[in-house]
């Protein structure tokens, strides 16, 4: 398994960057200022964005893995590669996600507590409606990774 930092060419990802956030013109938002990492294991199974928000504050925007290696320890591999990265210049890691039995058990599995909630952002910013589990998304709810 190895974990590589993606410069270039970050869309030819896209099917992938598209299972964590279906709007192309959303991740066109943060991806090119987004530091860009790619898991393998043989082939390729995980990525993972992260943006600076502030002095101190970073964010995982996007992190993917293709469904048929979910459930396998990619993900959580990935994110704790990313607190490795991050933790001696921020103190804080955010990550946003829709209100979803399916994402906020895995950010908790992986050490983030949530924080604070984003009221209608889905459906403010999203042209169209977006459905997670059969549940339509409505608030962006905010989990946070504090590193001391
Ligand atoms: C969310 C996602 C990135 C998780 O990646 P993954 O490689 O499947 O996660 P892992 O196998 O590393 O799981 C790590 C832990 O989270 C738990 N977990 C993962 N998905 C879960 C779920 N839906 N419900 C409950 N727990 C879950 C695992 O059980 C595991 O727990 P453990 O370490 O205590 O055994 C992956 O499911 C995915 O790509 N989903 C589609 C894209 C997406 O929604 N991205 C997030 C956008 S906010």
């Amino acid at each position: 398994m190895h974990i590589i930092k993606i410069t270039k060419d970050k869309k030819r990802f896209l099917d992938l960057l598209l299972l964590a956030d279906e709007q192309e013109d959303m991740i066109d938002k943060y991806l090119a200022r987004g530091d860009m990492y790619a898991l393998y294991d043989g082939d390729l199974k995980s990525i993972g964005v992260v943006t600076k928000e502030d002095e101190d504050v970073y964010e995982i925007k996007n992190i993917a893995t293709y469904e048929k290696y979910q459930g396998k320890g990619y993900g959580k591999q990935l994110i704790n590669y990313i607190f490795d990265s991050y933790k001696d210049k921020c103190k804080t890691m955010l990550v946003g996600t829709g209100d979803s039995p399916l994402t906020i058990p895995f950010y908790e599995s992986c050490g983030f507590v949530v924080s604070h909630r984003v009221k209608n952002f889905f459906t403010d910013n999203y042209d169209h409606p977006i459905y997670e589990g059969g549940v339509q998304l409505v608030d962006m709810v905010y989990l946070k990774k504090t590193f001391t």
